[in-house]
């Protein structure tokens, strides 16, 4: 572990360049920030809750090993790209992500609620690509390089659920394969770095639909949050969590050096991939000291038969649109809107939330029709 430390000028990296950068490696880097936010703050909640001092000793340690790897990945944004242009990277990671991921799943529920959030946020991105048009006069089609369609989802007005309609059945640990509980740890760390970045990029911009619109897609982030926080299994034991979390950590890096373009960033991956081992060994290592137990009984041989990737999913894309942009959740489905009863919780909540008109109707409504082409 004492090498994961350096000189504190060496944990910070050279951004890309905006205008030359890779859609997907933008999305790897965004992706790979949720991961390490999600890292350190998990590491601070299991402190707060143990008194155990070989725990507490390991999670102080790696903690601030994560804490570092999170500054070293941050730092690769450059400081000329804006929160919009973040914010629609951020909704094409998520977009292509969530396609990867529930194409590779085998729990049909927790695929059934990926396809499901992908449509919000297919929304969002466009939402935010007519923002980014109104206000900086940006083409997201040229920042995402066309590579993700920037197409109407479920509209996000329609987004607006009641707080218990967002709970959702959990699957059962020991009954779903590994990549289940990599897909599940790894977006649920995109979907809490969206609710906190859209949060606090609300004062980023002086006019008040911008700041709304961040207001309004926030909330929806944090409902996303919590439906998938939900499908998790709540019987996972602390010991458990830090197991897997390192796992799929290690997991993200080897995907993301995989699929790398970029050679420095590519270096940088596996890098970090390397740190992520030693954190899995540990952790591995305390399992057994702690509670006794053979890291096989959890992961079995632990293989993942795929890894990650971020790619075009527009034929996928455009089949979730043509059949599902009316389900809405209901009594552990998802169903279409026709079918819901009429003291379903959320219309009266969304009737609330849209009671002085949605930010998100309202950019579409004003959006400005040429199309404009920043230069390459
Ligand atoms: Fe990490
Ligand atoms: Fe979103
Ligand atoms: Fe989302
Ligand atoms: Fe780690």
């Amino acid at each position: 572990m004492n090498e994961q430390f350096r000189s504190i000028v060496e944990h910070t990296s050279l951004p890309y360049d905006k205008r030359s950068v890779d859609p997907y490696t933008r999305a790897r880097v965004l992706l790979m920030i949720a991961i390490e936010n999600n890292a350190v703050m998990m590491k601070h909640r299991l402190a707060r809750a143990t008194d155990d001092d070989a725990l507490k000793k390991h999670l102080a340690i790696v903690r601030r090993a994560e804490s570092l790897q999170h500054q070293a990945v941050s730092s690769l944004i450059p400081a000329d790209e804006t929160p919009l242009e973040t914010a629609i990277g951020l909704e094409q990671m998520v977009v292509d992500l969530t396609a990867d991921l529930a194409q590779n799943e085998a729990d049909d529920y927790f695929k059934q609620a990926l396809d499901f959030a992908l449509l919000e946020d297919l929304d969002h991105l466009f939402r935010f690509s007519l923002m980014y048009r109104m206000v900086e006069g940006g083409d997201a089609g040229w920042l995402t390089r066309d590579r993700t369609p920037i197409v109407a989802g479920r509209p996000t007005s329609a987004q607006h659920r009641h707080p218990v309609d967002e709970l959702r059945p959990h699957f059962d640990l020991d009954e779903v394969p590994l990549r289940t509980l990599m897909n599940h740890l790894t977006i649920v760390s995109a979907e809490q770095e969206k609710m906190l970045f859209y949060k606090s990029s609300i004062r980023a911009y002086p006019e008040e639909l911008t700041r709304r619109l961040f207001g309004e897609i926030a909330m929806v982030e944090e409902q996303h949050l919590s439906q998938y926080e939900d499908l998790g299994d709540p019987h996972t034991t602390p010991m458990e969590l830090l197991v897997l979390m390192e796992l799929n950590e290690a997991y993200n890096y080897f995907s993301a050096f995989k699929g790398e373009s970029d050679p420095a960033i590519r270096t940088l991956w596996s890098e970090l991939m390397e740190q992520e081992l030693e954190h899995f060994h540990l952790a591995v290592a305390l399992m057994e000291r702690i509670e006794g137990r053979d890291a096989h009984e959890l992961l079995g041989d632990a293989m993942i038969p795929s890894l990650i990737e971020l790619k075009p999913n527009i034929g996928y894309i455009e089949a979730l649109l043509s059949t599902q942009v009316n389900l809405q959740p209901f009594d552990g489905e998802f169903i279409p809107e026709s079918r819901l009863p009429a003291d379903w919780p959320s219309f009266s909540f969304r009737e609330r939330m849209n009671s002085r008109g949605s930010p998100a109707d309202e950019v579409e409504k004003r959006r400005p029709r040429e199309r404009i082409r920043r230069p390459a």
